[in-house]
């Protein structure tokens, strides 16, 4: 069992910064990704649709002989993630939760999440927690996840949806711009070349990865490099999409974390 891969899933390529982490952080582990391309964006989806992909998801990653599973999407696990827990208690799960506790240091917040997340009460509790009494500015970023899905093919369409989402922010005066879909960290860099070097944009995924650790640790599922067989190679980072595999590929090639030990098939899952 310890040896079996951790499974993580996303509505598309967003969940890749999350996997790109727990790869640098934990090496020895295999990982096996779900990319829900054909019913991507789940943002604009309704709760049941978005609960039905997940439990599809987690129990063809259970199937499959993942350990633990990994909701690598902000908006499935504002959504799903309670009602996975309760399904399948046997299994750890680890979530996404909006950055904003790094934010409670900053004057001014920005926080770009769905508004499925938006309106979550995971996350309103967490603002209410660390950031109450601030100016904190919201966007739901609505269709700036096709842009991030379509890659460089869209690159005019991607900076103009950026500064119609982060200008208004920087009126403001925001110090620190947190960013709540998983889709985000892969356009950090254009985010932060919008926001100039003086904004701390916040990516959650390093805190994932470590939340990942630390229920290995609690349940002593760490992979042991005495456990792979003689003669098998070592961890393996295995991808599959429900739908087309293009972007997959395209970010797979720019994430060098994954490189080498990544499998170029992308079998289709339902
Ligand atoms: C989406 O699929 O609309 C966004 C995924 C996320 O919230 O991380």
């Amino acid at each position: 069992m310890t040896n079996s891969p951790i499974g993580i899933f996303d509505s598309g390529i967003g969940g890749l910064s999350v996997a790109t982490a727990m790869a640098e952080l934990l090496p020895e582990e295999s990982l096996l990704y779900v990319a829900d391309n054909a019913y991507a964006p789940y943002g604009p989806r309704s709760a049941e649709s978005i609960l039905e992909r997940s439990r599809k998801i987690t129990g063809f990653l259970l199937a499959e002989g993942a350990k633990m599973i990994v909701v690598a999407c902000n908006t499935a696990t504002s959504i799903a993630i309670d009602a996975l827990r309760e399904e399948f208690p046997e299994v750890p799960f680890v979530g996404m939760e909006p950055a904003v506790k790094p934010a409670a240091k900053a004057g001014r917040v920005g926080v770009l999440a769905t508004a499925a997340t938006l309106g979550s009460s995971r996350y309103l509790t967490l603002r209410d927690k660390h950031l109450k009494g601030k100016e904190v500015y919201e966007n739901a970023c609505v269709g700036l996840v096709p842009l991030i899905e379509e890659g460089p093919a869209v690159e005019v369409a991607l900076s103009a949806k950026l500064a119609s989402i982060l200008d208004p922010m920087l009126a403001e005066g925001v110090d620190a711009i947190v960013l709540g879909c998983t889709h985000y960290p892969l356009i950090k860099d254009e985010i932060q070349a919008v926001c100039g070097v003086g904004v701390n944009i916040i990516d959650p995924s390093p805190a994932a990865a470590r939340q990942v650790e630390r229920l290995l640790l609690q349940h002593n599922l760490f992979t042991l490099p005495s456990e792979t067989p003689p003669g098998t190679c070592g961890p393996a980072h295995i991808f599959m999409t429900t739908g087309r595999s293009i972007s997959l590929q395209r970010v797979l090639l720019q994430l060098a974390n994954l490189n080498g030990k990544r499998k170029l098939v992308v079998p289709r899952v339902s």
